[in-house]
């Protein structure tokens, strides 16, 4: 009984979609095993324990989620395990195995390699417990019962309209001589951030307005391992010295801000003027910056936000209640759409900082500065 009401749970945690991902055997299979009393039915302990597994600190959105989700989990009345795999994958796969012995209802999962966590989610599962796919998709996997995160395509859209209109209006008419700087291959979603950017920047490569002076186009090209500065500073330097001796580079699109401060080191290293950078996590350093006009552009994903979310949808699969979901769609993490609540990322300039960051008790002033 208590794994049938599990089953249940996560199906409607999980809206439509898991019914049929959920096969009938699995839930038949489950009815004979226990007589649970209505209070267990009703999804899992008030004060259960919960894991999240953070990635590496890439940026600084990672760190603030580790405080917000220890505070916030606790302040619910749960018991969190909030842990960095700063170590790489093997440290994150055996932190999720811990979470399981540990015995963790929900296992909330920032993926440093989305593909590499099937067996010890796969054991979560059979264990009962929730699994959601937090800020980064998790692929290849039927153990993932919803994803929450901010719109990621939507993200690289904004990325590359702010490329564009900061070019309009820094580099005067075009041609615009531009490189591209992708994020790291093994997290889910360095490809709708390069994919939602290209979709506005290709047909301007097409036409003419834009050329990539370099040649290097292709994501496998241009992605940067583990969204490490160093790598993108190195591609950057080497791209410099091959391709812009003699001409200028009038734009960089950059899938985040440490990776965009990356690529304005090696510029400045190179004595070229400033191109027009765009960049991802409203970083304190990359606020600064472009209020004082060197980064053109960020992306304001708020933490708060996106933890507050997550705690919510923990709340409601203890009620035993179905999780909110606003998107059936978009995440096909390879075995099925994974159904996810999307949060709206918004593009930030020197113009609208201040209008955006308003509610931001630590972005704020540095717009007032
Ligand atoms: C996040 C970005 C972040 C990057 C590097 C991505 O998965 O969505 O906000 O910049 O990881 O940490």
């Amino acid at each position: 009984m208590k794994k049938l009401t599990m089953a249940l749970v996560a199906a409607g945690a999980a809206g439509a979609l898991m019914l049929t991902g959920c096969s009938s055997s699995e839930r038949e299979g489950s009815t004979t095993e226990s007589t649970d009393t209505a209070t267990e039915m009703a999804g899992f302990a008030a004060d259960a324990t919960i894991g999240v597994a953070l990635p590496q600190k890439t940026s600084e959105n990672w760190v603030l989620a580790e405080q917000l989700f220890n505070d916030g989990l606790t302040e619910a009345g749960f018991n969190p395990i909030v842990q960095f795999a700063n170590s790489g994958v093997t440290e994150q796969q055996n932190q999720i195995q811990a979470m399981v012995e540990q015995g963790a209802k929900v296992i909330v999962v920032g993926a440093i390699d989305g593909s590499q966590l099937g067996t010890q989610l796969e054991a979560a599962a059979e264990a009962g417990i929730k699994v959601i796919a937090y800020d980064r998709l998790v692929k290849n996997t039927d153990a993932v019962d919803m994803y929450v995160a901010f719109d990621n395509y939507q993200v690289g859209v904004l990325q590359g309209t702010a490329l564009l209109e900061g070019l309009a209006e820094r580099k005067g008419e075009g041609p615009y001589n531009i490189e591209l700087i992708a994020g790291s291959p093994d997290d889910a979603n360095a490809t709708p951030f390069f994919e939602g950017a290209m979709s506005i920047l290709q047909p301007k490569i097409d036409d003419g307005t834009l050329t990539v002076v370099s040649g290097q186009t292709t994501f496998e090209q241009v992605a940067t391992q583990g969204w490490k500065a160093e790598n993108a500073q190195k591609r950057m330097d080497t791209v410099l010295a091959g391709s812009y001796t003699d001409t200028e580079l009038h734009g960089i699109l950059s899938p985040n801000d440490t990776l965009g401060r990356a690529a304005l080191t090696a510029v400045a290293q190179a004595g070229k003027d400033v191109p027009v950078v765009t960049g991802q996590d409203s970083e304190v350093e990359s606020v600064k910056s472009i209020m004082e006009g060197v980064q053109y552009s960020t992306i304001y994903k708020d933490t708060r936000e996106i933890v507050a979310q997550t705690i919510a949808e923990i709340k409601l699969l203890q009620a035993g209640s179905e999780a909110e979901i606003n998107d059936t769609e978009s995440y096909d993490n390879g075995v099925k759409i994974v159904p996810a609540y999307l949060l709206t990322p918004f593009i930030v300039t020197q113009a609208n900082a201040a209008e955006v960051y308003a509610d931001d008790a630590t972005l704020f002033p540095l717009t007032q500065e």
